[in-house]
Parts: C-alpha cells; structure tokens; sequence
C-alpha cells in the first residue's frame, strides 16, 4: 500500500495511512513524510503499537533525539530508555510512573525555555481514558498570516521572554522560586514571530502565556500585546482536537504549533511514551 497524507482540517494536521512505522521508513517514504510534517505541521498514524525501540526508531526519521526535560523525580521514567519520557497520571507502588498528572496543560509549545527548542514533538498512545484526554493543537502559520497588520507590525522585531520556572501543569519545576514580576522570569528569549528555516514561512512564537513578557516593554503594555496575540492565537479555527486510541502516534511541530491537553478523570489510565527531535536556534 502507498503512503498516504488524509487532511484532516482546513487548520492542520493529516493522517498517514500506508506506512507500518515499526519497519525502517527510507527513501521516497521518508522524504514523503518529512514533507508532509512540514506541510501539515501534525501527523497522525493510527493502529500501529510500537515499542520503545520501534517508537525510537521511527522518531529518528525526522532527526535526532533530544533528551525529556527535568524530571521532577530525578531519574528518568524509563530506564533502559532515557531518550523517552513517561506523560501518565498513573501511580504504581506510590510512585507517579510519568509527568503531567490528569489536569488540564494549557496552550504551549515544549521547552521553549531553552535556547534551543525541540522542533518536534511525539506521542505514543499505550493506555487512554474512554472520554477527556484530548490534546489539541493550533497552527501558529496561520494565526500570524491572520493577524492584522498593526499588530504584525508591533510584533514583527521583537522578543519574548519564555518561562523556565513552571511546567505546562502549572507547577514550578525544582529549583525554581515563585516570581510575581514578570520582567524577572528566568528563560530563554526568542523571536516572538519566528522565520521557519526549512519552509521560509513566518509563525507566531509565543510559547505560553503565564509569566511571559516581551522584552523593553512596560509590563502592563507588554500584558496588554500579549492578551491580544493569546486570544487570536487560541481561536478555534486554528486548531484541531485529537481523541486518543491506543496504538496512536501523533508528531507535531513544535515551533509552528501549540498545544494543549483537556483534563481527565484521574481514576483513569492515560499513559503515554513522549520523543522529541533536537531543534535549531530560532530566528527572526
Ligand atoms: C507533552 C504534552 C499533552 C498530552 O507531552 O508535551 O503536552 O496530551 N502532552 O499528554
Ligand atoms: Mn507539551
């Protein structure tokens, strides 16, 4: 069978039918699928469980791995595979067996904090809840192509300020204090309309709402920009939903993307293995 790109919204994303990602993915198929991640910016394969060395593997084709973030617990969550990460409300034996617990996240992009973002994210599906869960996403193209042109023009040249001290639950990574002046919060500063290298298109970059600030601004200026970019961004018509069933591998880009995750009833299972693609510096 051919692979295969299904749109699945005028937004983003795309199904991949016709590619068994536990085989090596070469030539024609690769570029193919590179291509498409470029273009839809979120694909989706259905129906494929992968081990993590399959799940490894297949991440590869899009570049290297970049190892998880902190982990709150010290040690990574799968052992015999630190380049993986856990996203799990599930507790075994007292301990938290992933990150991220059953809340809500909020729109974000992952580790813009750093200097160096990863350009992609992955998901694999092990175990779901039957309802909530749900992970959005929202094209950050088509946000800032939309914009109106005075605000364009406010933002074009400069920089935001991405939070290193909280996690996309809210909660504040070790090492951390608590800041209430948003000039001070720690992290990496990047473009906030970031010039993609391999496509040349403009997207907006705003990483994530709280404690961000956009830098030589006067803080309630810098809030008042941010409050207009965050409401345009987070329109329904840049994004799509995606409903998990086992077996689910979801890649996104995650500097031309957001994402978000609906809470789920914590009495449930959601457990995840997570892969990230090293990144470039972004530029304006
Ligand atoms: C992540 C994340 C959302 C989810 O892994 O970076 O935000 O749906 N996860 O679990
Ligand atoms: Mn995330």
């Amino acid at each position: 069978m051919a692979l295969e790109c299904v749109p699945l919204s005028d937004a983003l994303g795309a199904e991949v039918r016709g590619l068994d990602p536990r085989r090596p993915v070469s030539g024609p198929d690769r570029e193919m699928l590179i291509a498409a991640w470029r273009e839809h910016l979120v694909l989706i394969l259905r129906g494929h469980a992968l081990t993590d060395a399959q799940l490894i593997a297949f991440c590869r084709v899009f570049g290297e791995l970049d190892p998880p973030g902190p982990n709150p617990y010290g040690a990574p969550f799968l052992s015999e595979f630190p380049e993986l990460n856990v996203i799990s409300n599930v507790v075994q034996d007292g301990k938290p067996i992933g990150g991220l617990g059953a809340g809500e996240a909020v729109w974000h992009a992952d580790m813009t904090y750093q200097d160096v973002p990863p350009k992609a994210g992955v998901l694999h599906a092990l175990e779901v809840p039957d309802s909530g869960g749900d992970t959005h996403f929202a094209n950050m193209v088509a946000a800032y192509d939309t914009l109106p042109g005075g605000i364009k023009e406010q933002i074009d040249d400069r920089i935001l300020v991405h939070d290193a001290a909280h996690n996309s639950a809210g909660q504040l990574r070790k090492g951390y204090d608590e800041t209430t002046d948003v000039r001070q919060t720690p992290g990496a500063r990047h473009p906030l309309v970031r010039t993609d290298p391999d496509t040349g298109r403009k997207a907006l970059f705003p990483g994530r709402r709280p404690h961000a600030y956009i830098v030589g601004l006067a803080v309630e200026e810098s809030e008042a920009l941010l409050d207009v970019i965050w409401q345009h961004a987070a329109e329904p018509r840049f994004a799509i939903a995606h409903h998990w069933r086992v077996a689910d591998t979801v890649i996104w880009n995650n500097l031309c993307v957001l994402h978000r995750r609906d809470p789920f009833d914590s009495s449930a299972r959601r457990v995840m293995h997570r892969a990230q693609i090293k990144g470039d510096h972004p530029v304006t």
